[in-house]
């Protein structure tokens, strides 16, 4: 049987075969944008179901009911050509049906599975780890990391897969020193460079976050939309809090909307930053009712419920208020038809966020405070990061400060704060409660120390946007 690079057998390959798989393997670590030439490839071969499989979960990772439909086919194809498979081949497929049919529950199971049977399969690790970062399963995605790490220590990519894994289980000094390791070993990993950004953004290290990745970024050129709008994107949250709203604003302009704007993940990241400045004040202008133009046609989506929390929350933004209420019947509907796994991200977080978030964009502070509220406990079920998730916290918070629940405001200022000491508009945040709240000497002590940090964030030079 045929070897592929990794030294995997594969079932029905020869060598056109092999230098596909090879191919797919290297753009999809380095998140690059050549995938056209590999489905080109899946479209010819006869034999290797590989090729077909990868082709599918390259369709449904684009969380969109077109990729559904592409997916479907693909795996149907697969299936011609399972006489020729493998174990590990069958095991592909099976993760691929799981994942079709809803039940990333087992597609991530049989991908853990796929990494301890044959942990030089990269592939079977980076789908396994977006499995269970769409579930919020930090630990998952660590072990998945580490397993793969033990038997790839030569390869970069590996160390920055395991580096984001121990960042998201809050292990930062690990995570940072692993990112470090694969930039190390070369400069262009993308994902290596994302997960040393996390890295910093965990401990508001702005000034290094935004040094660190103004270095690399001349490397993003050639990577596709996700990666290069999302690195662009964690640069922006980097100057938000350095107090430099404006700069980020540019760079939602030039760098994170604008790539492929019919792209889940593109969306996401420019909801995500416009969300943001709104909530430092700045006026964004129309660009709300651009995003929302795209989002349109996902009220039924529901693939990932940190997704579907986004698209809303441009809609109601953007006051579409037909489509948000037909939203949060679905999402009501989808929350009903819950399986077990994934009943408490879908009924205890998203349906109860979701009705918090559009009363929040509609001013109901009030609303928008308890029920978010309600749903922050279940956060993490929903899937994506820490730094994206903490999308809905700043919401929340905002909320609860506008609506008077100052208490509860400030525990969880506190608590930023302790994490993230070094961001101005945290310290002004909780000046602001102290003095309602009477505490006149801390409010004093909290304005001065922002106002420290703000003239120490004024002299770092710009970012070209
Ligand atoms: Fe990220």
């Amino acid at each position: 049987m045929a070897r592929d690079g990794q030294g995997l057998e594969v079932g029905g390959a020869d060598a056109r075969a092999i230098e596909a798989l090879d191919f797919l393997r290297e753009e999809w670590l380095a998140f690059g944008k050549r995938f056209p030439d590999f489905m080109a490839a899946a479209d010819r071969e006869e034999r290797c179901a590989l090729l077909p499989v990868m082709a599918a979960n390259l369709a449904l990772s684009m969380n969109s009911a077109e990729g559904r439909i592409i997916g479907t086919r693909y795996l149907q194809r697969a299936r011609t050509m399972e006489k020729d498979a493998s174990a590990r081949e069958r095991a592909w497929i099976a993760a691929t049906a799981a994942w079709l049919a809803g039940d990333t529950d087992e597609s991530l199971e049989i991908h853990e599975k796929m990494v301890s049977e044959w942990p030089r399969d990269l592939l079977a690790g980076k789908l396994g780890q977006l499995h269970a970062f769409n579930r919020g399963d930090a630990k998952a995605l660590l072990r998945i990391g580490e397993r793969l790490l033990a038997a790839n220590r030569e390869n970069h990519f590996a160390w920055g897969m395991c580096a984001f894994g121990l960042e998201e289980c809050n292990r930062l000094d690990e995570a940072e020193a692993h990112a470090r390791r694969a930039i190390d070993m070369e400069r262009k990993d993308p994902w290596a460079h994302h997960a040393l950004a996390h890295c910093l953004e965990a401990r508001g290290r702005l000034v290094e976050g935004v040094a660190f990745l103004g270095s690399v970024a001349d490397t993003w050129e050639e990577c596709n939309s996700f990666m290069y709008t999302h690195n662009w994107w964690h640069l922006a949250l980097f100057l938000i809090d350095l107090d430099r709203p404006d700069d980020a604003l540019a760079l939602f302009d030039g760098r994170v909307w604008g790539v492929w704007k019919e792209f889940s993940e593109d969306q996401i990241n420019a909801i995500s930053l416009l969300a943001r400045l709104e909530l430092r004040g700045v006026d964004v202008g129309p660009r709300w009712a651009d995003i929302a133009s795209y989002v349109k046609g996902r009220l039924h989506d529901h693939f990932v419920p940190f997704l579907d929390l986004q698209y809303l929350y441009a809609l109601a933004r953007a006051g579409e208020r037909s489509a948000v209420t037909e939203m949060l019947a679905s999402l009501e509907d989808r929350a009903q038809g819950a399986k077990p796994f994934e009943r408490e991200a879908w009924a205890d977080c998203t349906v109860p966020a979701a009705h918090g978030l559009a009363a929040h964009a509609c001013g109901d502070h009030a609303e928008a405070a308890r029920l978010l509220g309600q749903a922050m406990p279940h956060l993490a079920t929903i899937g994506g990061s820490i730094a994206q998730r903490s999308l809905f916290g700043a919401i929340h918070v905002d909320a609860l400060v506008r609506s008077g629940w100052n208490d509860a405001a400030l525990k969880i200022l506190q608590a930023d704060e302790r994490e993230r000491p070094t961001i101005p508009a945290t310290k002004r945040g909780l000046a602001d409660l102290y003095r309602k709240l009477g505490r006149t000497e801390q409010a004093m002590a909290a304005e001065y120390q922002a106002e420290q940090l703000a003239r120490q964030y004024r002299n770092i030079k710009g970012v070209a946007a």
